[in-house]
């Protein structure tokens, strides 16, 4: 299947993004351009991301990946070259932080910032509990006083705060698997889900994913570099890879 025909067929799911993605191609390779390169090549993210992780992606075979960046979670498979199912939501990292700022603004009248909302979900975030719990403290302002204070947070409440977003994410996977053929589910069930992006590393939701699915599922040695590996691999074997670039 084409690319485009994919695009154009692409209905936006649980209402969270939507956009025209032959205008998004233009504007990525009118920048490119305008930053001075002279062959612009197109990939979507979660073929680069799957390449990037030796996924076999020109096999007649489905591979799923799941690519939890900050801003988005991609959900695709992957066969002969071409997504064949796609989900994405406006949901990742960054909702997790935002989770975190407005529990704890929420408990304690703690104030705290987006870096600090991300120190606190890579300390002692996580999806599933944990074999032996954690907890740190954390400094804010008391949005009553004013005054600064330091709060000790607990790895459960973390959980609790992220527990909407990781649900949310789940949700895509499932629905994607649940709309998919039943060919392609058979080798997902072989082959397992892979995943990548920064915020997979969130402790246990590698675990909350396989107890959901009942799947096999992998997080990859370079979560947050796949894409661009992937993309390196591609321009040193363009030969090779030439069928998943997209047609400009
Ligand atoms: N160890 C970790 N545990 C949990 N989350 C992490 C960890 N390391 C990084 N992250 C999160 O991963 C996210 C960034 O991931 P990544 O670099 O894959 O995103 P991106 O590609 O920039 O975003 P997008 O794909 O949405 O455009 C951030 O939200 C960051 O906080
Ligand atoms: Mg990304």
């Amino acid at each position: 299947m084409d690319n485009w025909e994919w695009a154009e067929g692409f209905e936006p799911r649980f209402g969270l993004i939507g956009f025209d993605y032959k205008t998004k191609e233009r504007a990525v390779r009118d920048s490119a351009k305008h930053a001075g390169a002279r062959e612009v090549y197109l990939v979507s993210e979660p073929i680069a991301a799957a390449i990037g992780t030796d996924l076999p992606v020109n096999e007649p075979c489905g591979n799923m990946i799941i690519d939890i960046g900050g801003g988005t979670t991609e959900v695709a498979i992957i066969s002969l070259s071409h997504i064949v199912e796609h989900n994405s939501i406006r949901v990742g990292g960054d909702e997790m932080d935002s989770a975190i700022i407005n529990y704890l603004r929420k408990k304690y009248n703690l104030y705290i910032g987006e870096q600090t909302a991300e120190h606190i979900k890579i300390q002692i975030g996580s999806a599933y509990p944990l074999e032996k719990e954690l907890s740190m403290k954390v400094k804010g302002r008391n949005l009553v006083t004013g005054f600064p204070v330091t709060v000790e947070v607990k790895s459960e409440e973390i959980r609790d705060a992220l527990s909407e977003t990781i649900m949310t994410i789940i949700d895509a996977v499932k629905w994607l698997l649940e709309s998919t053929a039943p060919e392609l589910a058979a080798d997902i069930a072989d082959n397992g889900i892979v995943l990548t992006g920064g915020a997979c590393q969130t402790r246990g939701l590698d675990q909350k994913l396989r107890d959901t699915t009942d799947l096999p599922v992998n997080i990859v040695n370079n979560p947050l570099t796949s894409v661009v590996l992937g993309s390196g691999k591609i321009l040193d074997n363009l030969n090779y890879y030439a069928p998943v670039l997209m047609k400009s």
